[in-house]
């Protein structure tokens, strides 16, 4: 049995079979349409945290121009490129590319990754760094009132595909004083040629977020609130709401 607590180390390796039900394209389709909505129909994006790179290639195909900065050196390996996506291993709270974007996406809960306050104003502060005169950075976060409403609870997951055969079991642990959540994942995979096992454990702490905390962020970052609303439908952030997607603008200098 091997063990690892790092956060998307071993977990990489299936993180695509994982999460082939998470619908990229409806999701695509959200975020241009916010986009749009905001002005953004051209152009460049940067990718805080973009993992295998599956937004970015959809977005990619749609004519905007997408640049990808992921911490794990396995899901930038696992991240095929394309015309108008490249990527690019790096640590959101400490990049710098010299130049600048339209937009900073960062999806699926990466915000939510960066669990300290130093670590949040780093990614706010790099947002900003890399992005125009009234650019935006839209990311989504595990929302505040729908953890203490609905609390976590322990799942599994059961995936497979020609090769693999993969349980994930997640069992959270709750830090209400510190709106953090601890998903302490255990998979095990079994190789369907071979009949082999392996297992291995992971730890992916979670912050949740208020509208007001994220307001403030902002504010002391230099960026305006557009917008907080459900991530996918759009709809107004109740206690039902898991993820919630802010849409913040740089100031205009
Ligand atoms: C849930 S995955 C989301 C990946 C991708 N955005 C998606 O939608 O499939 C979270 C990703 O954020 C990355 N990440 C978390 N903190 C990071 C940091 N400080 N710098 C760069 N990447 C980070 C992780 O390595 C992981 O790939």
């Amino acid at each position: 049995m091997k063990k690892n607590d790092s956060v998307f180390n071993a977990y990489s390796r299936y993180y695509d079979l994982l999460y082939q039900d998470k619908d990229y394209v409806g999701e695509t389709d959200y975020l241009q349409a916010l986009l749009v909505r905001h002005g953004i129909a051209l152009g460049n994006l940067l990718d805080f945290g973009s993992g295998t790179g599956k937004h970015g290639r959809l977005l990619a195909e749609r004519g905007y121009q997408v640049h990808g900065i992921e911490r794990s050196a396995e899901m930038v390996s696992q991240a095929a490129l394309s015309v108008g996506f490249t990527c690019q291993q790096g640590d959101i709270c400490t990049v710098q590319l010299g130049r600048t974007f339209n937009a900073v996406l960062s999806l699926f809960h990466v915000v939510s990754y960066q669990v300290s306050n130093d670590a949040l104003l780093s990614v706010f502060a790099r947002a900003s760094e890399h992005l125009l005169s009234g650019g935006l950075f839209i990311f989504d976060v595990w929302y505040s009132p729908a953890v203490y409403a609905q609390r976590p609870e322990v799942r599994v997951k059961r995936m497979a595909d020609d090769s693999v055969e993969i349980t994930r079991i997640a069992e959270p642990v709750i830090y209400p004083n510190e709106n953090r959540v601890d998903v302490n994942y255990t998979v095990f995979a079994r190789d369907v040629v071979t009949g082999e096992s392996s297992e291995f454990t992971e730890t992916h702490p979670m912050r949740h977020f208020s509208i007001p905390e994220i307001d403030t962020l902002a504010t002391l970052c230099g960026f305006e609130l557009v917008t907080a609303e459900a991530f996918l439908t759009g709809d107004q952030p109740s206690e039902n709401t898991w993820g919630v997607c802010f849409v913040l603008r740089k100031n205009r200098s």
